[in-house]
């Protein structure tokens, strides 16, 4: 897949499927701005597509800030005049049982895990509409289609993702830009590694049907192809990128 002399945002590149994502675009010959709100993470991924021919920059933002996601897009567009693709990776994904869930923690998995979504794609649209082309990729979850015990406010804001890209999706139908979602299955990632010891990742791989994790460069392979040409025809799609461990 061909990149050369496109723009891509990728969020949370800082780790796991986002770092993944954005080093995939920067080796297609991108121009990527790697955002997080771990600044250190993000120049370490800029610093490792510079490093190997490509060309990032990296911007930290804290993405349940409107303004500061406001700020991003503008500093995107002033650095590399426009923004071809969008993937929208950052979310969080801490466990909490029904009686456990506070407001805090409700408006903390939904600030970044959807609203964030939505913010990033309105202030990505105002390029892409008038530029007449652009792609938007939304990561949502296996965790939107099937309940995941302690992980319910995840699930309602990953659903929430695949119905607000559908949503756009069709807003943007006849504009030459398109909206989709990737949903990753179990995938081996920082953020899961801060969480699960090796042997928890092993005994979890012994019950999928793929008997392993996903790599987070295979989930970067579907949101490029999203992102590309070749995927002209697919609005409002999904791809799900978990090995056959649930089929929808
Ligand atoms: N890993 C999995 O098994 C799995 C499965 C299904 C879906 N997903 C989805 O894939 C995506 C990536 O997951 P991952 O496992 O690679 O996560 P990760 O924890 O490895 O990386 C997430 C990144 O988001 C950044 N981030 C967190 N809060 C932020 C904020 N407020 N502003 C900006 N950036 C912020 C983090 O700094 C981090 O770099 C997420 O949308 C997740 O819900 C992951």
């Amino acid at each position: 897949m061909e990149f050369t002399g496109k723009t891509a945002i990728v969020t949370g590149a800082a780790n796991g499927i986002g770092r993944a994502t954005a080093v995939a675009f920067g080796k297609a010959g991108a121009n990527v701005a790697a955002v997080d709100i771990d600044d250190a993470g993000a120049k370490r991924v800029a610093a490792q597509i510079e490093d190997t021919g490509g060309a990032a920059t990296a911007y930290q933002a804290d993405l349940t800030k409107p303004a500061e996601i406001k700020a991003m897009v503008q500093h995107v567009v002033d650095t590399y005049g426009r923004v071809d693709a969008l993937a929208n990776v950052a979310a969080i994904y801490p466990r909490a049982t029904v009686l456990e869930v506070t407001e805090e923690y409700w408006d903390r998995m939904m600030d970044l895990n959807l609203r964030a979504v939505f913010f990033c794609c309105q202030e990505t649209l105002r390029v892409m509409l008038p530029q007449g082309s652009g792609v938007i990729v939304n990561i949502a979850s296996g965790a939107a289609f099937r309940g995941i015990e302690g992980l319910s406010v995840y699930s309602a804001a990953k659903g929430g993702v695949v119905s607000l890209s559908r949503g756009l999706a069709l807003e943007v139908a006849r504009t030459g830009v398109r909206v989709n979602v990737v949903a990753p299955g179990n995938t081996d990632t920082d953020g899961i590694r801060a969480n699960l010891t090796q042997e928890q990742l092993d005994a979890a791989a012994a019950e999928l049907v793929s008997g392993r994790w996903m790599e987070p460069e295979e989930i970067a392979a579907a949101i490029l192809f999203l992102c590309s040409d070749a995927a002209s025809g697919i609005n409002g799609g999904i791809i799900n990128v978990n090995g056959g461990n649930y089929m929808i």
